[in-house]
């Protein structure tokens, strides 16, 4: 369906005009098979055996109790029956989703490519790995449908909206690569429905890569968790206490004004707070939006160069990965912004009503320490 977005018409996939039903009648007698069982990999392998579809899972072996592998035990799938090596699902899958790590691409794809053959389908979540493929090695044989649908959020997001029953938006492409494009048109929407997306909108596997690259490197974290650590650490070398630049800089932010813009906008927002507050507002925002141009467009300069893809793959492709990232994430873990963090959730009253117990609720991958 048409939908305008301010002045520019979409046409968008809701499940009002492709509803579960025809999902589960495109992909009738097909398996799909989810290469990966990190953080995308269960949210849509759970959503869509929720949903009916007949899904096995790929996942490397390991002995360790926290291992992707034991999730998936622990989740249901049966060792030989719906859970496998990357090699074997590859060859019993007719969509074979390859939901392993980006970085890990050039390595899993030497595996499986030999079992990806014309007439399957080879699906993605992320551009990643399809465009860069002078990096990742992946240029899939002619006579396999190429599909993507990209859901814009976490895995774990995926599978909370689909048990809550809100859904997650997803934007999907696809190439026939020499099948029949109707074909691979209502299998990508098939899916798209399936792993429960909230609405689909179109976009290309080259747009896709790019603006979710740009977003999560921006606004979405890198620059989000840069700015809230500027204005913290300007209120706190102002002698301001922890307490007081923490509720000024986050906790303001995340139980109030973003829940007001999700409803509403930002315009709704300012036009809720205090005269002051807005005033102030809409003075300082063209300063930082003029102060934080020229960072986003050397952002996205990295990234169209590839010199964003070459660090991950070069990064998060090497075997001590999960260890160094553990280390980085641990000393944002220990800083004085987020061990004030804690100690101000700890003392929202619902949170001391569970006994402070972690609110993460469904999945959620722990910090490897
Ligand atoms: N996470 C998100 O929020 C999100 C959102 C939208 C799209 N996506 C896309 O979804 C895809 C999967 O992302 P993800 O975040 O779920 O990935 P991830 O958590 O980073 O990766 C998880 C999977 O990759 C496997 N893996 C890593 N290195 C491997 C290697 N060398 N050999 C074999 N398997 C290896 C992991 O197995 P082990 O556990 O055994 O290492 C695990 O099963 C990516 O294309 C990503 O861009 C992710």
């Amino acid at each position: 369906m048409k939908i305008k977005f301010g002045k520019t018409a979409e046409n968008i996939v809701t499940r009002k005009e492709f509803p579960l039903a025809k999902a589960q009648k495109v992909l009738k007698g097909k398996t799909v098979a989810v290469l990966g069982y990190g953080i995308q990999g269960p949210g849509q392998a759970l959503n869509m055996r929720d949903n009916g579809i007949n899904v096995i899972v790929g996942q490397r072996k390991s002995g360790k109790a926290n291992s992707s592998w034991a999730r998936a035990k622990k989740d249901g799938w049966v060792e030989g029956k719906t859970l496998f090596s990357l090699e074997e699902a590859a060859q019993k899958g007719d969509i074979v989703m390859m939901l392993v790590s980006d970085g890990s691409c050039p390595e899993v794809w030497k595996k499986v490519e030999k079992f990806v053959t014309p007439g399957k389908y080879l699906y993605f979540s992320h551009g990643f790995g399809y465009v860069y493929n002078k990096l990742t090695g992946i240029k899939p044989q002619k006579g396999v449908g190429l599909v993507m649908v990209a859901p814009k959020g976490s895995g774990t997001s995926v599978r909370r909206n689909f048990l809550s029953g809100a859904g997650i938006n997803s934007s999907y492409a696809f190439e026939p690569n020499g099948m029949k494009a109707k074909d691979v048109e209502e299998v990508t929407k098939a899916i798209g429905i399936a792993v429960g997306s909230g609405y689909l909108f179109p976009t290309t596997f080259e747009n896709e890569v790019t603006s979710d690259l740009v977003g999560e490197r921006g606004i979405l974290m890198g620059a989000l968790a840069g700015v809230m650590e500027a204005q913290f650490y300007t209120l706190r070398a102002n002698g301001h206490s922890p307490s007081e630049a923490f509720n000024e800089t986050c906790e303001e932010l995340t139980q109030s004004l973003i829940r007001l813009v999700d409803e509403n906008g930002m315009d709704w927002m300012y036009s809720n707070c205090s005269q002051t507050a807005q005033h102030g507002a809409l003075k300082w925002r063209p300063i930082f939006r003029k102060a934080t141009e020229p960072v986003f467009k050397r952002l996205y300069k990295s990234v169209k160069t590839m010199q964003e893809a070459k660090e991950v793959i070069k990064d998060t492709g090497c075997a001590d990965y999960k260890e160094r990232m553990a280390a980085k994430l641990q000393e944002m873990h220990d800083s004085e912004m987020w061990q004030t963090g804690a100690a101000v959730r700890s003392l929202r009253p619902h949170e001391e009503a569970k006994g402070n117990a972690s609110s993460a609720g469904w999945g959620g991958r722990k910090i490897v320490k």
